[in-house]
């Protein structure tokens, strides 16, 4: 990656998080997942990162696109939604790149029920961030921002 071309990050969403603005509201709160984008890529400008923002159903494309990062992405914000708990699929992409990851979840999974306690993402993460609704994301890109700059 040229040093003059803007660094990316790549934030993928699993499954039923194109839900988000009517599902479950009093956990994941009201806004949509088209909004949280908007509100992710107009703060990633303020910090000269560009973001790829995306979302899917299905557990091989959360691979696909983990794969697709390893050689585009400075970095790749993951919210793995109930795949989290459940992928080792998911957890063998990360392992197999260099790019680092930071898990997000909007809910606090620890103060839910115990099957979310467990992901199978975080010891391979760089960090997790939880339980601060769609905030989170701004900051996981705050965090990248920090480590990219760091390593200049
Ligand atoms: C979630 C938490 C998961 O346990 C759940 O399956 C989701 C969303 C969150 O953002 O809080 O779908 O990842």
């Amino acid at each position: 990656m040229g040093d003059t071309q803007m660094k990316k990050i790549m934030v993928l969403n699993g499954p039923n998080l194109n839900l988000l603005g009517t599902r479950e509201p009093e956990t994941y709160g009201n806004l949509t997942l088209p909004e949280i984008g908007a509100m992710v890529k107009d703060h990633a400008k303020r910090q000269d990162l560009d973001v790829d923002f995306r979302q899917t159903n299905h557990e091989g494309t959360l691979v696909d696109w983990i794969q697709e990062a390893a050689d585009e992405a400075s970095g790749i914000i993951l919210n793995a939604a109930a795949y989290t708990h459940t992928s080792v699929a998911i957890r063998d992409a990360i392992a197999a790149i260099n790019t680092p990851v930071i898990e997000v979840h909007l809910s606090n999974v620890y103060a839910r029920e115990e099957f979310r306690h467990h992901s199978f993402v975080s010891d391979k993460a760089a960090g997790v961030i939880c339980g601060f609704g769609a905030t989170g994301y701004v900051l996981a890109l705050d965090a990248f921002a920090s480590m990219l700059r760091a390593k200049l």
